[in-house]
């Protein structure tokens, strides 16, 4: 695997940030960590002093995806590995990796232009793990964050991009059900994907972040008891389980226009079974779902017209 070892924060823009105050609280059982220097709303899943930052904007839109390397040393590692790509990655001022609580702050664009970055060192202990109501915590350490979903117009492109220029492995492709195509998984840790692409005709954006919490009480709590069940009118997919990472999960639309998915029980791949770059291994599926996952029409206001 590459430098890259995991996930580690993802920033959006929206003019709904302050509902994320009690949204995700509510909704996630999370925490809400330190606010940012603009006074981003900022979640909190685990000891890093957050992991989402919705700051205020006019519009809904990605501001950046935190990709986490482990030192300095594998940070010029990992820009070697970008420049050769031709990714020209740059050094941020200490003034923005201040603002995002790390130690070191590089930025770079992937095939498409949306806002990603490297960093090492991101601050943590702000308080301890304290949440609002019973809860067994989320699965993160080695394997960061979650995932990330994008929707993009060259699942081919994204694809090569994050083996080539940042050191990740494909996990699978499945063939998701009418009117969208395939779709691909990639990892940089044990966790099944660290980040997948949906192919979506002149499309590009966020389409999804997952979480995942320890136990799937709290997955059901929050459907059932916090969210009403397959009634709420925010799901864009019922309770379900997938054939791929084999996580029991829903997915709902948040207040900053993108969606979360929450989830339990991701499957953790062993990279000697599995560790192709170039999908000799690679596990190609047609059946998305072992059960459940009805669709349901949402909006998704961070996907937009791709203009190249
Ligand atoms: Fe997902």
């Amino acid at each position: 695997m590459g430098e890259i070892a995991k996930l580690g924060y993802i920033g959006v823009e929206s003019p709904a940030y302050e509902e994320w105050r009690t949204w995700a609280p509510d909704v996630l059982g999370c925490m809400i960590g330190p606010d940012g220097e603009d006074g981003a709303v900022r979640v909190k899943i685990d000891e890093a002093d957050y992991r989402l930052s919705i700051h205020p904007g006019e519009d809904h839109k990605l501001a950046y995806v935190g990709w986490e390397v482990l030192s300095h040393r594998d940070l010029e590692a990992a820009m070697e590995r970008l420049s050769r790509a031709g990714a020209k990655p740059e050094v941020a001022d200490k003034a923005v990796a201040q603002a995002r609580g790390v130690d070191q702050l590089v930025t770079f664009t992937d095939p498409f232009g949306q806002p990603y970055e490297l960093f090492c060192y991101q601050e943590s202990g702000y308080r301890d793990w304290n949440p609002p109501r019973p809860h067994a915590g989320f699965v993160t350490g080695d394997m960061g964050l979650g995932h990330v979903v994008f929707a993009v117009p060259d699942a081919r492109a994204a694809v090569d991009f994050h083996i080539e220029a940042m050191g990740f492995l494909t996990s699978d492709i499945v063939t998701l059900r009418e009117p969208l195509g395939e779709m691909w998984f990639l990892r940089a840790n044990p966790r099944h994907h660290s980040v997948a692409f949906l192919e979506v005709p002149n499309s590009l954006g966020l389409q999804h972040v997952y979480v995942e919490s320890k136990s799937l009480d709290d997955v059901g709590y929050s459907y059932y008891d916090v969210l009403g069940g397959d009634e709420c009118p925010d799901l864009f997919m019922n309770l379900g389980r997938h054939v791929g990472d084999q996580v029991i999960s829903y997915y709902v639309h948040s207040p900053a226009g993108f969606f979360i998915e929450y989830g339990w029980g991701g499957l953790e791949i062993d990279d000697l079974e599995r560790r192709s770059p170039h999908n000799i291994n690679l596990r190609k599926g047609k059946r998305p779902e072992l059960w459940g996952h009805k669709f349901r029409f949402q909006p998704n206001e961070t996907v937009r017209p791709y203009q190249p």
